[in-house]
């Protein structure tokens, strides 16, 4: 277990390059192994979750080189379709191979990724899914066992516009005979960068960013070159350390219509954008929201919940928060009260009443997943006194250097092993 050592109040300034996204490198890595070629990828970030799916890619027979943030995969000789159970446990998104494998290998063995902090994540669209395009899919010792030597095109209308599921279909349906329909698909930017990855592969592909996606199933892929884009969770985590911090920030390499700046309106902050760049400043006292809901996009994202409510912890009045994607995001709520902040949760375990107060102070904390380890980080920025943030390796999963990249802001931060 790792920590970062905090000594708050220090104002962010400065600017920041954004780097690549993570949630769209996760797909778009097991989709290279499609083309049984080479692909290369640039504005890979490097954090943990992608040097896991580099392992998955190396463990069925990739080549893969990763250096300054390019990714280089020679998947020509992949000869296994198993996804070994210590990546899955390390990386729920490891679910992702599923569809690639299949659609490479004909069948996959993965185990149950089960649930994880956020609540119990199931996968029971993606199975439905594959199980409707023709695949065959039982369970021994606790493995996902799926064939699929003829799939075929099909309609397939999702319950809810889940991202992995709608890219887990999209990976399948890719060498599917005819036409594969996904209606209610996950519209999000990420699924737009599959897209746009799998065309350039020569992929017949249309509709991602809208809520119906269409595949023509193809024969072969080609080698590709692509770059990904940039990650607007990381974006948004920062942009929320100059608000909370009374500070200003200006973030270039990053594309502002994929963020929610709406929300950052809302609690009072200047904001400029052009082309590829967000400059904010911070306002000099916080305006609390009355109604934060989190939706899938273009709605306010899950993932930058708990850095907001981090932010609303110490604005001027009561915000009520709702978390409408996943039950259980809630672990770093009792994180913040420690500090002094006033959240109360309601019994549903998924909306939170903050009555901001003036100051947090600094004390142990203990991060419990990705992005509430990042709220405990922004938190610490600007409590008062030492904060130290003990972290089981949950930060560096999404935040490259998280801690050099605040520091180059003003902030005093520190990670120790
Ligand atoms: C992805 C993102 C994650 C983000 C989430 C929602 C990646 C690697 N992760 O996760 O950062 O927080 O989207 O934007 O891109 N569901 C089911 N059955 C299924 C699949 C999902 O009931 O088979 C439910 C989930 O429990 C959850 C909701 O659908 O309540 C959304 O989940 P989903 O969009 O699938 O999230 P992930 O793809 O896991």
């Amino acid at each position: 277990m790792g920590k970062y050592l905090i000594n708050g109040r220090k104002k962010i300034s400065g600017t920041l390059k954004l780097s690549g996204s993570k949630n769209s490198s996760l797909p778009i890595l097991a989709a290279s192994i499609l083309n049984s070629g080479t692909t290369i990828i640039h504005n890979c970030p490097d954090i943990s979750d992608v040097r896991i799916a580099i392992k998955i890619l190396k463990h069925i027979g990739c080549k893969v080189f990763f250096e300054k943030n390019t990714v280089v995969i020679d998947s020509s000789s992949v000869n296994f379709y198993d996804v070994p159970h210590d990546l899955v446990k390390q990386m729920r998104s490891s679910i992702i191979f599923c569809g690639s494998l299949l659609s490479r290998m004909k069948k996959v063995a993965i185990s149950y990724p089960g649930g994880c902090s956020l609540g119990k994540r199931p996968i029971d669209f993606h199975i439905a899914a594959f199980k409707k395009l023709g695949a065959q899919i039982f369970e021994e010792d606790g493995n996902i066992i799926c064939h699929g030597e003829n799939l075929k095109g099909c309609e397939i209308n999702l319950n809810f516009p889940s991202v992995g599921a709608t890219q887990n279909i999209i990976l399948a349906a890719i060498f599917a005979n005819g036409t594969t329909k996904i209606i209610n698909a996950a519209c999000e930017p990420e699924i737009v960068d599959l897209q746009n990855f799998l065309k350039k592969m020569g992929a017949d592909i249309n509709g991602a960013g809208t809520s119906e996606i269409i595949i023509n199933g193809v024969k072969t892929l080609h080698a590709v070159e692509y770059t990904v884009i940039p990650d607007r969770i990381v974006a948004g985590t920062f942009l929320l350390s100059a608000v909370i911090t009374n500070g200003e920030i200006e973030i270039t390499n990053v594309i502002p219509e994929h963020l929610p700046l709406k929300n950052f309106l809302q609690l009072g902050c200047f904001i400029k954008t052009n082309e590829n760049k967000i400059f904010l400043r911070a306002p000099d006292f916080i305006r609390p929201i009355e109604n934060l809901q989190t939706v899938p996009y273009p709605g306010f994202p899950t993932d930058l919940q708990a850095q907001f409510v981090s932010v609303l912890s110490i604005a001027n009045g009561k915000s009520i928060v709702h978390e409408k994607i996943f039950e259980s995001r809630n672990k770093h709520i009792p994180q913040l009260i420690k500090m002094g902040a006033k959240i109360k949760i309601l019994p549903d375990g998924t909306t939170f009443i903050i009555d901001g107060v003036k100051n947090l102070h600094g004390t142990n904390l203990f991060s419990k997943d990705l992005r509430g380890g990042a709220a405990l980080i922004l938190a610490a920025l600007t409590a008062e006194g030492k904060t130290i943030v003990h972290d089981e390796n949950y930060i560096e999963r999404g935040y490259e250097k998280i801690e050099c990249v605040l520091q180059n802001l003003g902030a005093d931060i520190k990670f120790m092993q």
